[in-house]
């Protein structure tokens, strides 16, 4: 049931205050600032953690990559399911592995949990599916809370993954002692916000849509970000190419001169996701660059970035203001939007994209 919504996705993209919500309330106890993991994970006995999924859900897996190194200080890879499987990976004591999957029954991803499991490694599954494949074979699994998601395009399920992925670091920055209580605290206190702030974010809709009919003329886009920020430009891209099938890539901001920059010529849109942060004057300097060769520059920006560009974006989208943590969370409700309706307007079949599954679970 649609309810009031036109596509599934639309809905999906509506529930997602609530639903980070009830996956954040598994995780944190809010009243005593403590993380409260749904199943206990030592995070002390790891020496690295081992990140794998397929798509949005790696993608997920590389945004939480910088908070469990710069949290935990705890070395974390992630691979894509389907090469990590195949190219007989390297293990060492103390390595652990999380397979991050919506569905749990993905072939590649499910595949890559057996691998790791005949290696002796400690295996955890974070997903929406709690009777899935994986869920029955990991050692621990570690739910979100989506709810059944029906659009192909995943957008709830990939939020509620990073809430869950963040508490998660924290609780490993707390467990490996490089968090200490007010560090515990502060970082609950820019997760737990996150999501209010989306339910902000989505009051950009009026905005967006205006830019999608005009990006839905356009035949590429490209996104870029810097840090955690840039697999959600990564995450961006694929939303808008697999529901409005317009050319899309996203792109780390400092790559942009050893090769992207070449798309570059008149009036190409680039979507920056540029949050007020340590790295925005390196972020601003990109867009400088895209600019000064006839990009239109479309920034996604909080309001004190917003109020430094100073204008030399073509079109801001002013996101509320986010700490490190809730950042990512309340972006991605910025690009699902952009691609939602990019899609509705070039009035392609948003809920079933053309040669896409649900669940991919052939190889
Ligand atoms: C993109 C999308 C896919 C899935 C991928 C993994 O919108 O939905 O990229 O994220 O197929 O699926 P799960 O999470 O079920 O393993």
């Amino acid at each position: 049931d649609k309810g009031p919504f036109r596509h599934f996705m639309e809905k999906e993209i509506h529930e997602q205050p609530e639903v980070v919500g009830r996956t954040l309330a598994a995780y944190l106890n809010l009243a005593e600032g403590a993380v409260q993991l749904p199943s206990h994970v030592d995070f002390k006995a790891m020496n690295r953690l081992l990140i794998v999924g397929c798509g949005t859900a790696a993608y997920a897996g590389m945004v939480a990559r910088y908070s469990f190194e710069s949290l935990a200080g705890l070395p974390c890879e992630v691979d894509i399911a389907s090469e990590f499987r195949y190219r007989d990976p390297a293990f060492a004591p103390g390595d652990a592995a999380l397979f991050i999957s919506q569905s749990g029954e993905t072939a590649d991803t499910l595949e890559a949990l057996r691998l790791c499991q005949q290696a002796g490694l400690i295996t955890i599954a974070l997903t929406n599916t709690p009777h899935s494949t994986m869920a029955r074979e990991a050692d621990i699994v570690l739910p979100t809370l989506a709810g059944p998601e029906i659009g192909v395009a995943s957008t709830k399920a990939f939020t509620c993954q990073l809430a869950a992925l963040f508490a998660l670091a924290i609780a490993a920055g707390a467990q490996r002692g490089r968090l200490d209580k007010a560090g515990v605290s502060a970082a609950i206190a820019d997760l737990s916000a996150a999501p209010r702030l989306m339910g902000e974010a989505l009051n950009l809709r009026q905005g967006v849509d205006a830019l999608a009919l005009d990006l839905a003329r356009s035949d590429i886009v490209l996104f870029l970000g810097r840090n955690a920020l840039f697999p959600l430009a990564l995450e961006g891209a694929l939303k808008l190419k697999e529901i409005s099938y317009i050319h899309a890539e996203g792109y780390a901001a400092g790559e942009l001169k050893h090769g992207p920059i070449a798309l570059i010529e008149e009036g190409v849109a680039v979507i920056v996701l540029a949050p007020m942060d340590a790295l925005f004057d390196k972020t601003r300097s990109s867009i400088e660059q895209v600019r000064a060769r006839g990009a239109r520059v479309i920034a996604v920006a909080d309001e004190a970035a917003a109020a430094a560009l100073d204008g030399q974006a073509a079109l801001t989208l002013v996101t509320p203001p986010a700490g490190r943590l809730s950042a990512p969370i309340v972006m991605a409700v910025a690009v699902q939007l952009i691609a939602y309706l990019t899609a509705v307007h070039k009035g392609t079949d948003v809920d079933q994209p053309r040669n896409l599954a649900k669940s991919v679970t052939v190889e």
